[in-house]
């Protein structure tokens, strides 16, 4: 089959590897229809995120067809089903209590020790995200096997078409997860930073839940405009001044909560940023953490932290004062996808929450390469790319 491996930073390829197998019984095998490009795939793109090798298969945000079954998957073939990133098996400690993402079955124990060591503690499997979290090959690719089957798997309805269900996967219950963590009331103001994927579908989730005040930030025209035309109010980072402006947005009281969906590849040009930059590619391993650096002082005391943004290892000059001086409470981690796959996919359902404003692109697999150097390179107006597996090059590409 064909799919996207990974050679090493700003290296990736469209190659033919072996079809995937069913492996275990709880196995099923998935002809992908569209796959997504996403920011964190960009960390890996970018090298820097550990436990990467040639040759990998990425891809987290993936559904198809079921083609094949092991002898205890519930999916049936010919199901269309949506897959969450986060492999999960449904009957440990933590995912019976919803807590997926840190299930401590599906990384295998032959990779438990590289994880153990940096976090303390081996976490969940994940698709085509580094053997950090188990070397499973990802979605973008023409077919995927999906362990646990009956679990992380949710089969939609025809009537709903791959472009509104797709982010099902995993943005839409990180945007949602990220608001929910940012434990919102009627009245709050919240920031949200980072207007990709993740800030704009957490924006547009926090109004759901009814906040009365969204504040976005970011610094690509396009990408603030979204958040504008979702509800949000939108401040430019490289024209104002961050924290005085949401000190006037919120009273002078500073805004209850923040979200920040920017992660660990922050843009900015304080020295600090500029020095972690620098860190990073010298291979120091430094999260750049200027967004969240600025969100925990720009939200007021007694306030709310959520970072669905994701960081891989050491942050520089953290300003860890702030938060215990402040008393602010901080919820973060990657998506319990599973946890909300049902539900969102009723807010689709009944029109609560529509998501294929976010598209910008949708490109055959064979053009995934151009896909990823346009999302990094480009990322105002690529706003999010969809592979198609079978779709046909354009003749003049
Ligand atoms: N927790 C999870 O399970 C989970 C799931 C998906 C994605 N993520 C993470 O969420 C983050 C965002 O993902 P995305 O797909 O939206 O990425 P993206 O790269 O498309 O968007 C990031 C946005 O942040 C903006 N930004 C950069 N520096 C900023 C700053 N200092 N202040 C304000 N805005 C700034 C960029 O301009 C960009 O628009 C990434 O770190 C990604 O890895 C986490
Ligand atoms: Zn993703
Ligand atoms: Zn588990």
């Amino acid at each position: 089959m064909r799919a996207l491996t990974w050679h090493g930073t700003h290296d990736v390829r469209v190659d033919t590897v072996d079809d995937p197998e069913i492996i275990n019984p709880r196995d099923a095998i998935i002809e992908v229809t569209s796959t997504a490009i996403c920011g964190s795939d960009l960390h890996l793109y970018d090298g820097v995120i550990p436990g990467m090798m040639p040759g990998d298969i990425l891809g987290h945000e993936f559904m198809g067809r079921v083609v094949e079954t092991g002898s205890d998957s519930t999916l049936k073939k010919g199901q269309r089903v949506v897959v969450p990133f986060t492999i999960s098996c449904g009957s440990c400690f933590h995912c019976e209590i919803l807590q997926y993402s840190a299930c401590e079955n599906s990384n295998p124990a032959e990779k438990q020790d590289m994880a153990a060591k940096v976090y303390g503690h081996a976490m969940a499997g994940l698709f085509g995200f580094s053997h950090i979290t188990g070397g499973y090959s990802g979605g973008q690719a023409e077919y995927v096997r999906v362990p646990y089957s009956d679990v992380g798997p949710i089969v939609v309805p025809d009537h709903l078409d791959d472009d509104q269900v797709l982010f099902l996967s995993d943005i839409l219950p990180t945007g949602w997860m990220a608001a929910e963590n940012a434990d919102l009331q009627p009245d709050d103001t919240v920031a949200v930073w980072g207007c990709g994927p993740v800030g704009l579908f957490a924006i547009q989730s926090a109004i759901v839940m009814g906040a009365s005040k969204v504040i976005a930030i970011d610094h690509y025209p396009n990408r603030l405009a979204l958040a504008k035309q979702l509800g949000a109010e939108v401040i430019d980072f490289r024209k104002t001044n961050v924290r005085e402006a949401l000190m006037e947005m919120s009273g002078g009281l500073g805004v209850d909560a923040v979200i920040d969906a920017v992660g660990m590849e922050s843009h900015g040009f304080a020295i600090d940023n500029m020095v972690d930059v620098v860190k990073q590619k010298v291979g120091m391993g430094f999260d750049r953490a200027s967004a969240l650096k600025q969100a925990l002082l720009a939200v007021r005391p007694g306030g709310r932290v959520s970072i669905p943004g994701v960081y891989g290892g050491m942050a520089d000059k953290f300003p860890l004062g702030a938060l215990m001086q402040k008393g602010l409470q901080v919820r973060t981690g990657q998506t319990h996808v599973q946890r909300y796959t049902k539900d969102l996919l009723a807010k689709i359902e009944d029109g609560t929450l529509d998501t294929t404003f976010l598209i910008s692109h949708r490109l055959p697999l064979e053009d995934a390469p151009r896909g990823y150097d346009c999302f990094l390179n480009v990322q105002d107006s690529w706003t999010k790319v969809v592979l198609k597996p079978g779709m046909e090059m354009p003749a003049t590409a």
